[in-house]
This record gives structure tokens, C-alpha cells and sequence, in this order.
């Protein structure tokens, strides 16, 4: 392809890519699919690789990460983040109103106005723009000084990585010099359950709040862009005609590129405020993302200023915090579920209540030491809470209103499912079923991870289905979905032959998945979709996973002893290798993409460092072009890393090779060594 051509083809896809980021991010009604999304940015990305020149700091690619920060720099704000007082009843809010009218009393001024928007339940982050371009992004940190966090930020999609010109100019002079915007980052609630259903259950996030303030200190940037945060903006300052009200420079914001959450209201009097808070007390639950509360703020800018700020909190803002949603119920019974890996979960089956918006009947016990602590028993009056508001669970026990009859819970001793006998092994807090082999419950909870949506997606593959096929013993793992006829399927209950068709085409799908996916999909324990993605990349087969040793495979960054054991207890179990054997004859990619495959093996066995500046690559391709060439990246120098890439103005890590003896090169041997 001629420049030319390129030019074109490039200035499309950004385009096209970030219109497609509007319809997921802002108006949540995305057109594609992920997998459509991720061919036209890699589209891009090749054609910005073969065109280095027409490269762009704001284009859409910018945003996949790939950096590594290994220490986030400490930066001062421009101003300090204050935070928010915080409220938890009407008086209290009317109280506040009192206090501000009687200030601008004192100021001579007449009745203000006030803005009642939400309280986001996110981090806050400052984001600095230098004549339009995202320079400096930072956390709140101690509201004087936060970490420096632009490599995340600039991942984030509703993050504008050059300010749109309102004026539609090309050049804008309303946008030059600096302009800070403030607001929350936050993650949705289905992209933060597709989150964590990505993590091994003992990694999983209690909220999204939790998962986003983890996902921002991230040092993998890569990682980061692959947890799909969003961001919300709600503060501006900078030069260029200064709206003189809140409600204004919201719509500034929006001007600007920026997602404001569109519920910010004009309030004038009391009741306008209490009906705000009401109506949203309820109708926030069907808001894609979470609310803990409502803020007020003053309307007129130039009286922020005049009001000022205690230490901590400004006087001209107040929030409003909804109380935790609780309900009390009554725990009718307790039912045992068998997780894919034997896990025993106690679920409390509830007579119905409604919580945070749903009905809400069960709810998990999470183990046995739960139990004990709650002192739960059946037949009780329970309190509920939505915690992170996604997941119900028990919070307490109303002792006042035990019943006369109540009933303990005990552990079964057989699994309810297999009637093995279950064990509990030292130290932990789970009974398990140990029949792995045969128990139809982990069956079952093995091929649903195995079809479930950052696994291979095999869509059509639900829960009632799964559950026939186990029963009735057509299928007894994932291998065997693959020798499925569309006669079994069509016999089946709900199923006819068009529904059987489009799960032998979903099955056929699933095929052109990717090693990383799959590795991640045989589900074993400890491995997380991110922790597959490494190992792919560290053992780019399954036969070299197989044959690579536990303590090399505890060698490789992320992984460690305990999940290096658990993929030698895998690959030790018999029925473990016969459904691997099935899958690799169905044609599933038992190794890395053909695209991916080893440019040459100049590095097989090589674990390198890399340290200092490097001129002629950035890191990430340097480590990159490590890996096609079979070796490995190591960041911190130990005795086995066997060569040290020494840049410009290497410090401690060169001295540290030095002293253990290891191979030194400097860029141009690097290079000598690719081909
Ligand atoms: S205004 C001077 N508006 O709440 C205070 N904050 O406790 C400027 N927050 O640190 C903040 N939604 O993280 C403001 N609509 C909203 C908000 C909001 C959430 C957070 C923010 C802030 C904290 C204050």
C-alpha cells in the first residue's frame, strides 16, 4: 500500500474506532462485536506500524497500553482535590442549605441556585490538557499531591486524548494553553462482572469501586486497557472564556468530548432537592454504572470561590449518601452448590424481598467459618445487604425475633450432588467434593466455564442444555461437545433444529478462538484469563506447557509455585489429558496464532533484561521482539537472567549484572543478536 492510500485507510479506521467507542462508552448501545472492534484496531495499528510517520498522539491506538510504569511519580495539583462533606439525611442537607444562604446573606447576595448531579462511586482523577492534548493525568492521592497515572488514563475510552473544538476548527485557539478537567473514573457494572468473571474466584473484586481504584495502580498498562473503565467529568478549569455556572460548564464539558453523566438538575428551592434525591433513591439502580449518593453544589461559580474551603471540603458542595440497602427476610432453608472444582458454596434460599431494585431469594453463605461467625440458623430473620450493590448476602442475624424453632447448619458429609464423601483439606475453609472425575456438577460447571464469555464464547451453550447433555451422558467434558451430531442436539428438550444448528455453528466458532482463550478455558485452577495470556505467551503450546517443568514455569513473571503446581496437578490427571487429546483432534488452537509464530529461536531458553534508555525501539518492542524469537523478559536481575541489554545511562540493574557476572550487551549487540 502507497502512502497515500494509507493516509486515508488510517484516518477512517480512527474515525470508525472511535465511533464505535461512543456507542459502547456513551451511549452504551454498541454495533459490533468485541472481536470486530479488536480487527479494526489491529488493522489500524499494522498500518501505523508500516507507516511509523503517520503515527498521531491522539489516535485510537494510543489507547491499548502496552507500557510499563514502574513507579508512578508523585505530581503536585494545580489546585488542591478537596473532597466532599458528607450527609446521610435531609436534615442534615437542609442544614447545609441554611448555612450557604445565610453566607450569601452575609455577601449580599439573593437566593442561590444549586445543581444536584450524582455521586459517581469511582476514583477521582485530575486530567491536564496542553493546547488540546492529554499531557498529564493523576489520582486525588492526599488532594495536594497524587500519582502521576497518564499511561492508564489514556486507555480509558471516554477519555478524550485530544479535546474536540467546539468551533469544529482544526486549530482551536479556545484550547490552547492549559486546561484541567476533573472527575471520576469508574467501571461499568457489565464490564466489571465480565472482569471478574475473568478471575480466578479467590482474586475476584468485591465492587467495581474496588476493582477501579486497583485496575489505576496498575504498572501493565496493557492490562489495564483490556479492563474497560469509563470516566465521567464533572469540574473544568482553564483558559478561554470561563462559564460563569455549573450547569454551563457541564455543557462545555460535553462540547469538549466528555461524557457528564446527564443528570445534573437545576434546584432553587428545598423540595426541588428532596424530589431529586427520592427520584433517584430508586430509579439509580437501571443506571449502568453504581451511585452511592447525590452531590449539591452551588450553581454560580464566583461563589465557590467567595465561600471557600475548610481543610478538607469545600463549603459551596455537599453529598448526600443514600443508606446501604438493606431488607430483612427470613432464611427458609440452605442449599449446597458444587462449583466446577469441588467447591461447596452454602446458599441461602430467602423468602422473596426486594433490594436495591430486584427481588432477591438467594444468597451466598460463601463457607462454613461465614456461618459460624453470622451464628446464622435456619428458620431466622436475616438482614441482606447488596454489597458492592451487585451481590446480596447475609449480613447479620435479628436475634430479638428468633423463632422458638430454628435449625442449625451443618456441613453435609457427602457431596448432594455425587454422594462422594467430601473433604476439607488443612487450613482451608471450603469443603470439597473430591470426585472430580465423575461429579455431574463439575462436569457441568467445567464445560460452562469452558463456554462462557472470556473463555471461548461459545454462545447457545447455556445452563439447561449443559445440564441435559451431562445427564444423559453425551457429553462428559469439553472434548466431547465436538462429536455432538445435530440429531442428539435436536432431541434434546427446547432444543429443534435450527436451535441445534446454531450450537454446532457456535461450536465451529469456537475453533478460530485463540490459544490464550483456550489455555484459559480448560479451567484450571489459580489460572485466570490474564494469567493465560501470560503462559501462552511463555509456553506459545500445550505440549511445551506440558513438558516445561513446575519450577521453570514458577520462574515466569505473574506465575509463581502455587499456580506453576496447580498446572502439574492438571496436566497429571488422566481424564485431564484425554479431553486435551479430544480438543486438539476437534482442531482447537492447541498453540499460539500461526501469525505469532517464532520469527527464529535466537532466544530459546534466554531470560533477558532489558535497562536504560534503548534508542532504536521503544521497550515494549524490544521485549517483543525477544519473545518472537522465543525468549523471555524478565524485569528485576537475578542469577537467571542470561543476558542484560544495557541502553543509555543504565544504573543499578547494570551494576547488579556486574557483579552476579552476567552477559552484558549493548544496543547494537542486541541488534546483531535478532537475526
Ligand atoms: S465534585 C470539591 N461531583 O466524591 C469536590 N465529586 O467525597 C469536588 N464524586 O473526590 C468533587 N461524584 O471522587 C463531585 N458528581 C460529583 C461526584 C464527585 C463522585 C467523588 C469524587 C470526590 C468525592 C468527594
Amino acid at each position: 500500500m502507497d502512502k497515500a492510500n494509507a493516509t486515508r485507510e488510517i484516518a477512517k479506521l480512527r474515525t470508525e474506532i472511535e465511533r464505535h467507542n461512543r456507542l459502547y462508552y456513551f451511549e452504551a448501545k454498541p454495533e459490533i462485536s468485541d472481536l470486530e472492534f479488536d480487527k479494526l484496531l489491529e488493522r489500524l495499528i499494522a498500518l501505523e506500524r508500516e507507516f511509523p510517520e503517520l503515527l498521531a498522539p491522539d489516535s485510537p491506538s494510543q489507547r491499548v497500553g502496552g507500557g510499563i510504569t514502574r513507579e508512578f511519580p508523585t505530581v503536585e495539583h494545580r489546585e488542591p482535590m478537596l473532597s466532599l462533606s458528607n450527609t446521610y439525611s435531609i436534615g442534615e442537607v437542609d442544614e447545609f442549605r441554611a448555612r450557604v444562604e445565610k453566607l450569601v446573606e452575609a455577601e449580599g447576595g439573593g437566593a442561590p441556585e444549586y445543581v444536584a448531579e450524582l455521586k459517581y462511586d469511582g476514583v477521582a482523577v485530575s486530567l491536564l490538557y496542553r493546547d488540546g492534548l492529554l499531557v498529564r493525568g493523576s489520582t486525588r492521592g492526599d488532594g495536594r499531591r497524587g500519582d502521576e497515572i497518564t499511561a492508564n488514563l489514556r486507555t480509558i475510552p471516554s477519555i478524550p486524548l485530544r479535546l474536540d473544538s467546539p468551533a469544529g476548527a482544526l486549530f482551536d485557539p479556545a484550547l490552547s494553553g492549559e486546561i484541567e478537567v476533573r472527575g471520576e473514573v469508574y467501571m461499568r457494572k457489565d464490564d466489571f462482572e465480565r472482569l471478574n468473571e475473568d478471575r480466578p474466584e479467590e482474586e475476584r473484586f468485591a465492587n467495581p469501586r474496588n476493582a477501579t481504584a486497583g485496575t489505576l495502580k496498575l504498572q501493565d498498562s496493557a492490562e489495564v486497557a483490556r479492563r474497560r473503565m469509563s470516566f465521567i467529568a464533572y469540574y473544568l478549569k482553564g483558559r478561554g472564556g470561563e462559564a460563569p455556572t455549573h450547569l454551563r460548564r457541564l455543557e462545555k464539558l460535553k462540547g469538549l468530548g466528555f461524557m457528564t453523566g446527564e443528570t445534573a438538575r437545576l434546584c432553587r428551592e428545598m423540595s426541588e432537592i428532596v424530589e431529586f434525591i427520592g427520584e433517584w433513591s430508586e430509579k439509580r439502580w437501571t443506571l449502568p454504572y453504581e451511585t452511592d449518593g447525590v452531590v449539591l453544589k452551588l450553581n454560580e461559580v464566583a461563589l465557590w470561590d467567595r465561600l471557600g474551603a475548610t481543610a478538607k471540603s469545600p463549603r459551596w458542595a455537599i453529598a448526600y449518601k443514600y443508606p446501604a440497602q438493606q431488607a430483612k427476610t427470613v432464611l427458609n432453608r440452605v442449599v449446597f452448590q458444587v462449583g466446577r472444582l469441588g467447591t461447596i458454596t452454602p446458599v441461602a434460599e430467602l423468602e422473596p424481598v426486594k433490594l436495591a431494585g430486584s427481588t432477591v431469594s438467594r444468597s451466598t453463605l460463601h463457607n462454613f467459618d461465614e456461618i459460624e461467625r453470622l451464628g446464622v440458623r435456619v428458620g431466622d430473620r436475616v438482614m441482606i445487604e447488596k454489597s458492592g450493590e451487585v451481590i446480596p448476602k447475609v449480613v447479620g442475624v435479628v436475634l430479638e425475633e428468633r423463632p422458638d424453632e430454628t435449625f442449625g447448619i451443618e456441613a453435609p458429609s457427602e457431596c448432594p450432588v455425587c454422594g462422594a464423601r467430601l473433604e476439607r483439606p488443612e487450613g482451608e475453609v471450603s469443603w470439597y467434593c473430591p470426585n472430580e472425575e465423575d461429579c455431574p456438577a463439575q462436569k457441568r460447571g467445567r464445560i460452562l466455564h469452558y463456554a462462557s464469555r472470556n473463555a471461548l464464547d461459545i454462545q447457545n451453550l447455556g445452563e439447561s442444555l449443559v445440564a441435559q447433555l451431562v445427564d444423559r451422558g453425551l457429553v462428559n467434558d469439553a472434548g466431547d461437545l465436538y462429536k455432538l451430531t445435530q440429531a442428539e442436539l435436536a432431541s434434546l428438550d427446547r432444543m429443534a433444529a435450527k436451535s441445534a444448528r446454531n450450537v454446532l455453528d457456535a461450536l465451529e466458532k469456537s475453533k478460530t478462538q485463540s490459544y490464550a482463550r483456550l489455555l484459559f478455558a480448560l479451567g484450571i485452577r489459580h489460572v485466570g484469563a490474564a494469567t493465560a495470556r501470560e503462559l501462552a505467551h511463555a509456553c506459545p503450546s500445550i505440549d511445551r506447557l506440558r513438558d516445561t517443568s513446575e519450577e521453570d514455569l514458577a520462574a515466569v513473571p505473574d506465575i509463581g509455585p502455587v499456580i506453576a503446581e496447580s498446572i502439574s496437578d492438571f496436566f497429571a490427571k488422566p481424564w485431564a489429558r484425554a479431553m486435551l487429546e479430544k480438543l486438539s483432534e476437534a482442531g482447537l488452537p492447541m498453540q499460539a496464532e500461526a501469525g505469532k509464530a517464532l520469527v527464529n529461536n535466537n532466544f530459546e531458553g534466554q531470560s533477558v533484561i532489558f535497562t536504560g534508555g534503548l534508542e532504536r525501539h521503544d521497550r515494549n518492542r524490544a521485549a517483543e521482539l525477544v519473545r518472537e524469537r522465543g525468549g523471555r523478559v524478565v524485569t528485576s536481575v537475578s542469577k537467571k537472567t542470561t543476558l542484560v541489554v544495557a541502553g543509555k545511562d543504565a544504573g543499578s540493574k547494570l551494576e547488579k549484572a556486574l557483579k552476579l557476572g552476567l552477559k552484558v550487551v549493548d544496543e547494537e549487540g542486541f541488534e546483531a543478536m535478532l537475526s
